[in-house]
């Protein structure tokens, strides 16, 4: 993917160096997932490394670019922009004609997982959650668990991260409540008041992201 190397390159360049470094750490995750699972290596190099290239934007940047783009924004995307990074950035790549179609869903869905998600997509989701820097003490398990099986890991990723954001009272993604639906999952009812991305970017928020989110 050498037009890939070279849409990147500039754009990685404009992340904190925080962020680079998480990017890599889920680039190199996601690739071991993908070798391990029989996906392709590079797709799932390039996808880590681009999930994240619109997390530093500010709301009304990425509002704005949102509709630029054409994408949809819906409440909650209005109250939590940063919803809008995965998509965003997603839609640069096809702008660009750099990726496929498995990489684009893999970074529009990161944030909040959806139903139908294919392997590359949710390799991306648990490596995001589980990388290294993430530094929550569950993480190593859930790695080990998606080594050993892909769909386990992130049905485990997925409850993780649910059980996360109800203990801050928290509401979830419609999109990730359909991908609970869809695995058997229960999905509480949402309590009280404020939306939130929580975890749904709030990965930023996440004790168990003591080294950041995204
Ligand atoms: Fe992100
Ligand atoms: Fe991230």
């Amino acid at each position: 993917m050498a037009s890939m190397e070279h849409w990147i390159g500039p754009r990685l360049a404009l992340l904190s160096a925080h962020r680079l470094r998480h990017s890599e750490n889920v680039a190199e995750l996601t690739r071991a997932l993908a070798e391990t699972h029989g996906l392709s290596s590079e797709a799932a190099y390039w996808a880590g490394l681009a999930h994240d290239l619109a997390r530093e934007w500010s709301r009304e940047r990425l509002l704005a670019e949102a509709r630029r783009l054409g994408l949809p924004v819906e409440e909650e995307e209005r109250r939590e922009p940063v919803l809008l990074h995965g998509p965003v950035a997603a839609a640069w790549m096809q702008e660009a004609r750099v990726g496929n179609a498995a990489m684009w869903e893999a970074v529009r869905f990161h944030t909040t997982a959806a139903p139908g998600m294919g392997p590359l997509a949710r390799a991306l989701f648990v490596a995001d959650g589980t990388e290294p820097g993430r530094g929550y003490p569950e993480a190593a398990a859930l790695r080990r668990l998606a080594f050993e099986d892909l769909t386990a890991g992130y049905r485990a990723v997925l409850e993780e991260t649910a059980r996360y954001l109800a203990r801050r009272g928290l509401r979830l993604h419609p999109r990730m409540q359909a991908a609970m639906a869809e695995l058997g999952l229960a999905v509480d009812e949402p309590r009280a008041d404020a939306y939130h991305g929580g975890r749904q970017d709030g990965r930023d928020a996440n004790p168990r992201q003591s080294s950041g989110g995204g």
